[in-house]
């Protein structure tokens, strides 16, 4: 048997191997990136590097990424589709390009992981009018040994990756499948068909355009390599698992699951049920445990949160299973990731409290919700349940839409989902709304302005630390638009008037006087030893970049800043507010 600590060690040695630095998983929570809620591939930390900036460890670089992607999650449940999942990725910043990333691949797949090559296909780009046809991929391929059968050509729908957003790093990319023992379902059976037969398991992509917002491909200042391979998927296929649960990392979790369901559902709508809990769980202990973790919440992350972990308790409902065995999930999976992902374990008591908090929140509201809907039951007409009243039991009770259908199936009621969905846009939930376009949109454009915001939360943190006096003072969260920055801090109290308009004078004061922007690139240890703040928690020997605002503000930052401080303009607080417990968040806008 393959396992997921095999797989993973043995793709980060062969990369090291061939001069590919180490990096760390990012949080799943993006840096000072308005647009985007989790982390989504392993690029996406790398964004600025693909766009030309000097990455401190090179120009090859290697890691596993925990990301979340959760626009597929109604597929959750099926064999493959999860919405936390790690990513093996390889980089090159502007270095090697086709022929080294498919050579390697090709090795990795066939010599160190054994995989038979008549297993393999691949696909490549069929050109179009933004890019020519991929021959150089393919011809790779083929001198490997791959036969032409088995290279597809296919459009930009699927080989062409990113950007993550609207704008950013993308290009033509090629996909590596397994081929499953499986007829053709039909003559036109491809990769690019979803039957089940080929796979996807690894994407190198060469990302050597900028998309515009116009719409328009700019040739990037450099060719990079980002590429994806899934764990789950990759150890599910080498083990000749048909379902990534089967793997070690999801195993002991099913197995819980099962010895604890009673037969009340049938057995494919049960396994299904037990399949969301159990990727569900998982994702909310890795975003509750996350270095840069977040609890439940009704915007942003914390929605998806809340959302994650009711809709897993709706299953474990169906399946009657207490939700201690959900408790039991979380602990389980801690258990299994604790030696690569420490601040699992580290943060462990958080994530049982914050999951146990809102599981007993969510039990409430159902009580609630459900004494409401057998009132509702008296007045209906028709045995139809209308848009309005379906909206009204989720707005005012937090009823969700889906136990309002499952409780009218059972009754034999109709529900007017359209009219719901209707009440729902009309009243324009901001919040949950945003998160979701957030959640579907891409990556931050790194415009000057968010430039400026950024370096205001360097002098604001500095300053934060001298007018309260207080040296323990750190970043506990910080996200910026184009607009506003929004900055999040241990403190144990509000802010007085006075407090809040001495800082902003503190970083006015630092504004004017133009203290230029250095930034240097030293060893985390030196950078501790030059009293640069920061978060200590990464590898000793990692390059970490340094930004020093004269001798105002030092801090380990991935930037990027503007380039003087009298840049900035006019420093203003619009609000100081409570952010959770002990933690303080500001919100500030440069005039
Ligand atoms: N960024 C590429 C992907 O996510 C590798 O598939």
């Amino acid at each position: 048997m393959i396992t997921s600590n095999d797989l993973r060690a043995k793709y980060l040695a062969f990369f090291q191997e061939r001069g590919h630095a180490v990096i760390r998983s990012a949080s799943l929570i993006p840096d000072n990136d308005p647009t985007v809620l989790f982390t989504t591939a392993g690029m996406h930390p790398l964004v600025p590097y693909l766009l030309g900036a000097t990455h401190p460890q090179g120009k090859r670089l290697t890691d596993v990424q925990k990301c979340v992607r959760t626009g597929d999650i109604d597929e959750v449940g099926d064999g493959t589709h999860c919405t936390f999942f790690e990513m093996l990725g390889n980089w090159s910043l502007g270095d090697y390009f086709k022929k080294e990333s498919i050579g390697w691949s090709y090795e990795f797949l066939t010599k160190v992981l054994h995989i038979d090559p008549e297993r393999l296909a691949v696909s490549v780009f069929a050109g179009d009018a933004d890019a020519p046809r991929d021959e150089v991929s393919a011809d790779a391929w083929f001198s490997h040994g791959i036969p032409r059968n088995r290279i597809f050509y296919l459009p930009k729908k699927n080989n062409w990756w990113g950007p993550a957003g609207l704008t950013g790093p993308c290009g033509p990319d090629t996909e590596i499948f397994i081929v499953r023992d499986m007829p053709d379902c039909s003559p036109q059976c491809s990769p690019a068909c979803n039957c089940g037969k080929y796979v996807e398991i690894w994407n190198n992509v060469f990302m050597e355009y900028n998309k515009q917002a116009d719409g328009s491909y700019i040739p990037l200042s450099q060719k990079n390599v980002d590429t994806g391979m899934g764990l789950e998927r990759t150890v599910a296929m080498l083990n000749g698992y048909q379902t990534v649960y089967e793997t070690d990392v999801f195993a002991p979790v099913m197995a819980l699951l099962s010895q604890k369901t009673a037969a009340v559902l049938p057995e494919a709508e049960a396994t299904r049920a037990r399949r969301i809990i159990a990727d569900h769980i998982r994702t909310a202990t890795f975003m509750l445990g996350d270095e840069k973790g977040v609890t439940p919440s009704n915007v942003d992350q914390g929605y998806i949160l809340r959302r994650l972990i009711r809709r897993a308790l709706r299953f474990a409902r169906k399946l009657e299973l207490d939700s201690s065995v959900l408790l039991e999930a979380a602990s389980i999976y801690i258990g299994i990731y604790k030696d690569i992902y420490t601040e699992l374990f580290a943060n462990k008591n958080k994530v049982l409290e914050e999951l146990k908090t809102e599981m007993d929140k969510f039990s409430l509201t159902l009580q609630q919700g459900l004494k409401e809907f057998e009132k509702l039951r008296q007045y209906i007409q028709n045995n139809r349940i209308s848009g309005k009243a379906a909206f009204r039991l989720y707005d005012t009770f937090g009823f969700p839409i889906e136990m309002t259908l499952e409780l009218a199936a059972d009754a034999g009621i109709s529900v007017d989902t359209e009219g719901y969905e209707e009440c729902y846009k009309e009243h324009q939930l901001k919040s949950q709304a945003g998160a979701e376009q957030k959640f579907k949109g891409g990556l931050a454009d790194h415009t000057e302005e968010t430039a400026k915001l950024h370096t205001a939360t360097h002098l604001l943190l500095a300053s934060l630390k001298k007018v309260l006096g207080d040296d323990s003072i750190q970043q506990k969260g910080s996200n910026i638009t184009a607009e506003r920055l929004r900055f999040d801090f241990n403190f144990p109290r509000p802010l007085t008037e006075e407090e809040i308009k001495a800082v902003e004078a503190a970083v006015n004061g630092a504004i004017q006087a133009k203290y230029a922007i250095t930034c240097e690139e030293m060893s985390l240890e030196d950078a501790k030893k030059s009293g640069a703040t920061g978060v200590f928690e990464s590898r000793y020997h990692e390059i970490v970049k340094v930004y020093t605002m004269g001798n105002y503000s030092k801090e380990i930052c991935g930037g990027p800043h503007a380039a003087n401080t009298g840049e900035l303009g006019v420093f203003e607080i619009i609000k100081e507010q409570s952010s959770s417990s002990g933690i303080r968040r500001i919100k500030a806008i440069l005039k």
